[in-house]
């Protein structure tokens, strides 16, 4: 490894600290409530479901633990099945299958990246029970569309808002559309609180299922009575204080991550406009964040890709990520069907260093190593 790589100049992401969260968490210690009690978790979720618009977050260990109780709150159980995409992060099928149901996979647009209702309806069988619908790197899937499917299949809807917190489509923020919504708030996310996640029910009577799932089944109503087996989710006291410090700059870090998602297409348009580079979209309605900004490679193969990430780090210190290995060809996931889409974001997709504070002339820096990389690369076939 170079003395360039050795000293990485840029990651790909890292959490700004730059609120109120080491009051918040010198507080949380000083009150001496370290775990699940002490009114920063309470706190937490009503800035959350605040800034949502809507009532009822439950706040839990983390964003796995999130669609997991929303999946069983849901229904899904074994024998039945539940529509995911193919192209996604590995919490989605993962926590389908800890409630016993099948992962069935539906392919993405190669444009937006997330499945569409197409995708969705070809997937569709008489033991299908829900569908699971991410919004990746931000962009808010054709939501309201697959919502509609839903309700005219008898279906219930799952969005996984992990990636598009404060994303909207048609006005309406990401993880209102659904029946359930889950949020991550791992330390690479808009909003972070180190680790956390929180799960949304639009049905009131559902929420008490899921705050006793969370807390090892315990009835509200019994002390020492627990109805159903549950889990220790619980969110810690001193992860919800860092969480409530973040909910205060969430417009700033939007802000932020769109400045710099904006700079990045301006400096890489003339490689999309030579056909070398897939930029991503936000189509009419929709008003998208950017989780983190990730373009995709139009020509070339894997290897190539894997051959400009390794010269931008060894040349030039910045770390880069490829995008996800589609869920089918996992081992424990493998299931027939073609996946054409995601397996040419998987094997072509790069994502650039995205964190408040990169300033211009970073971006700048970053954009010009990448453009010039791959004119390199791609010269030489
Ligand atoms: C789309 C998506 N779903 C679920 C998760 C799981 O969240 P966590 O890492 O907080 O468990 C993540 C990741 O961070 C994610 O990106």
């Amino acid at each position: 490894m170079s003395a360039m790589a050795r000293r990485m100049r840029f990651q790909v992401s890292k959490p700004v600290l730059a609120g109120r969260e080491k009051e918040y968490v010198m507080d949380a210690l000083d009150s001496g409530w370290i775990s699940g009690s002490g009114g920063y978790v309470e706190r937490f979720e009503k800035a959350v479901s605040e800034f949502l618009g809507c009532d009822g977050g439950v706040a839990v260990v983390n964003g796995t633990a999130a669609l997991h109780l929303a999946l069983l709150a849901l229904g899904a159980r074994p024998g039945t099945k539940v529509i995911v995409p193919a192209f996604t992060y590995v919490a989605c099928p993962n926590a389908v299958r800890y409630c016993g149901a099948q992962p069935v996979f539906a392919d993405c647009d190669p444009f937006t990246w997330n499945v569409t209702r197409q995708a969705v309806e070809a997937c569709l069988s008489p033991r299908t029970a829900g569908v699971l619908l991410v919004h990746l790197f931000g962009l808010p899937a054709d939501v309201a569309s697959i919502a509609e499917l839903c309700r005219e299949r008898g279906l219930w809807l799952l969005e996984d808002c992990a990636q598009s917190l404060g994303a909207r489509q048609n006005h309406l923020p990401t993880g209102r559309f659904g029946d359930m919504a889950a949020f991550s708030f791992y330390g690479n996310k808009v909003a972070s609180s180190g680790e956390g996640g929180m799960v949304f029910a639009r049905d009131p009577a559902m929420r008490p299922l899921l705050r006793e799932l969370r807390n090892q089944g315990l009835s509200s109503a019994q002390h020492h009575w627990h109805g159903v087996i549950g889990f220790n989710y619980r969110m810690s006291n001193l992860l919800a204080a860092i969480g409530c410090a973040q909910m205060e700059m969430i417009d700033h870090h939007i802000r932020e991550r769109r400045r710099i998602a904006s700079r990045y297409i301006s400096r890489l348009q003339p490689l999309q406009a030579s056909g070398t580079i897939r930029l991503p979209v936000e189509p009419p309605g929709c008003d998208r964040i950017f989780w983190l900004f990730g373009f995709v490679l139009e020509t070339g193969s894997r290897h190539t890709k894997d051959r400009i990430r390794d010269r931008l780090l060894q040349e030039y210190g910045i770390q880069t990520r490829p995008f996800y290995v589609p869920m089918h060809r996992l081992p424990m996931y493998a299931q027939d069907g073609a996946f054409p889409n995601a397996e040419f974001l998987g094997d072509h997709g790069i994502v650039l260093p995205t964190y408040s504070g990169l300033s211009s002339e970073e971006i700048d820096e970053i954009s010009d190593a990448v453009a010039g990389i791959i004119q390199e690369e791609l010269a030489c076939g």
